[in-house]
């Protein structure tokens, strides 16, 4: 399941301000923030899902696009608004792609890092998912 959310935007004067709270508007507790930028032209990130993993992407700045793949249905889905966030259960295959050059991809997460809990076989992804 992946889902986007829309995040209240406190407009001032001196321009906007997001707020993002775990358990609040982040449907889980933050235990890790990491942030891909600098992203060479033409290049795909992730090729992964998580086996436990729950994220929450933010595109803080400029814009990029997620191919997500359930294993029975695929969906591609741009960011491109630092108002909204795309949640990603676990056990979602997804490709990062068309990263713009200002691009500043945020993604919150409810785990430490732990690469056993990455699958990064396809058809391991697909056996795991029936
Ligand atoms: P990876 O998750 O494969 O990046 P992407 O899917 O965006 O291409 O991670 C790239 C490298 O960074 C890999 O060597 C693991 C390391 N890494 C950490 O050390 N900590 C982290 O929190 C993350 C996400 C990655």
């Amino acid at each position: 399941m992946t889902k986007l959310i829309n995040f209240k935007i406190i407009e001032g004067e001196e321009g906007s301000l997001v707020a993002l709270e775990s358990l609040k508007n982040v449907p889980f507790d933050i235990k890790r923030v990491y942030y891909i930028f600098n992203n060479k032209k033409n290049i795909k990130r992730g090729h992964h899902a998580h086996i436990k993993l729950k994220q929450l992407a933010v595109c803080v700045s400029g814009s990029c696009k997620f191919l997500l793949d359930y294993g029975k249905n695929k969906e591609i889905v741009e960011l491109n608004n630092p108002g909204e966030g795309l949640f990603i259960d676990h056990m979602i295959w997804r490709e990062m792609f068309d990263f713009s050059s200002d691009c500043v991809l945020m993604v919150l997460a409810d785990s430490f890092y732990d690469e056993k809990d990455y699958i990064r076989n396809y058809e391991e992804f697909l056996k795991g998912v029936k």
